[in-house]
């Protein structure tokens, strides 16, 4: 496909999310090319496009265009690389991971609803997952609009939240599918940080709320009430109506604005199916608070 013509931007959900086609963004793209990616990506948060097939350098020259790349942290099998890998298969002989095998049960946290990188002092701005190897059924990825959360809120809960700072950190996420899963490197690695209750887009001025399964407390609040609050914007933020699934197909890649949503995996049969994607970060540019 050569990108002559305008790119379509079809919407996929009447509050966020968008299938762009027209264009071949496995090709390297001049500035002019990439305006209206970036234009559709600050409007509509979750960018899909189909039938892109990436290899690893691709990837990275595509999602460069949003900005740089966040190394990969060690707890991920692909450390040190810009890729985080999202697989069941060994990255060294290619076959299956065990069920049981504590590289498996350290993925189930991504079935919680999060931000990427919420646990860093300068969170994402993006994240670029594109498929390698596809099951046949499941595994579909979910998107939540925390921008339809944040106006969703009743004015005084919105008031109250507002002022309020959280503390993320990568531990409370892992120590939901298994205390103590953590290596000590990985503990010291990312220490707690903090960030504020919502992220305001700076084109737009559209407002999020931004918590997520790394965000573990709400500075100043007794623990019980931080842990109801947390729950209570968790579950009004991820009623159906705000989220869209997407069912993967190979060559598929998906684009998303982790200031303006939350995602979460959804399970696969990781013992009859094999799966590969691979998912390049955009840094962000600034802590959402003095840290
Ligand atoms: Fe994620």
């Amino acid at each position: 496909m050569r990108n002559t013509g305008p790119i379509t931007v079809r919407k996929l959900h009447p509050l966020f999310g968008a299938e762009i086609s027209g264009i071949d963004i496995t090709r390297p793209l001049s500035a002019r090319e990439f305006g209206p990616i970036r234009a559709a990506f600050e409007e509509h948060s979750v960018l899909v496009f189909r039938d892109q097939p990436m290899d690893d350098d691709k990837q990275i020259e595509f999602s460069e265009n949003f900005g740089p790349l966040e190394t990969t942290l060690s707890a991920n099998p692909a450390a040190g690389t810009k890729f985080a890998r999202q697989s069941n298969l060994d990255i060294n002989t290619g076959e299956p991971i065990p069920s049981d095998d504590i590289r498996m049960i350290y993925q189930k946290a991504n079935y919680f609803w999060h931000s990427d990188s919420s646990f860093k002092r300068i969170p994402s701005l993006c994240s670029v997952l594109a498929t390698r190897i596809c099951p046949p059924e499941g595994g579909n990825t979910e998107f939540c609009s925390m921008r339809a959360a944040w106006d969703a809120l009743p004015p005084a809960l919105r008031a109250t939240v507002g002022p309020m700072i959280a503390e993320h950190a990568l531990v409370y996420s892992r120590n939901r599918v298994q205390p103590g899963i953590l290596s000590a490197k990985s503990l010291a690695e990312y220490p707690p940080v903090r960030q504020r209750m919502y992220r305001d887009n700076p084109i737009n001025g559209r407002r999020a709320l931004y918590i997520g399964a790394h965000c573990g407390h709400i500075e100043g609040l007794p623990k019980p009430m931080s842990d109801a609050l947390l729950h209570e914007l968790t579950w009004r933020a991820t009623r159906p109506e705000f989220t869209l699934s997407h069912a993967w197909r190979e060559g598929d890649v998906i684009v998303w604005d982790n200031r303006a949503v939350l995602h979460r995996a959804t399970a696969y049969d990781a013992v009859k199916h094999k799966r590969l994607m691979q998912r390049t970060t955009v840094a962000g540019d600034a802590p959402t608070v003095p840290q």
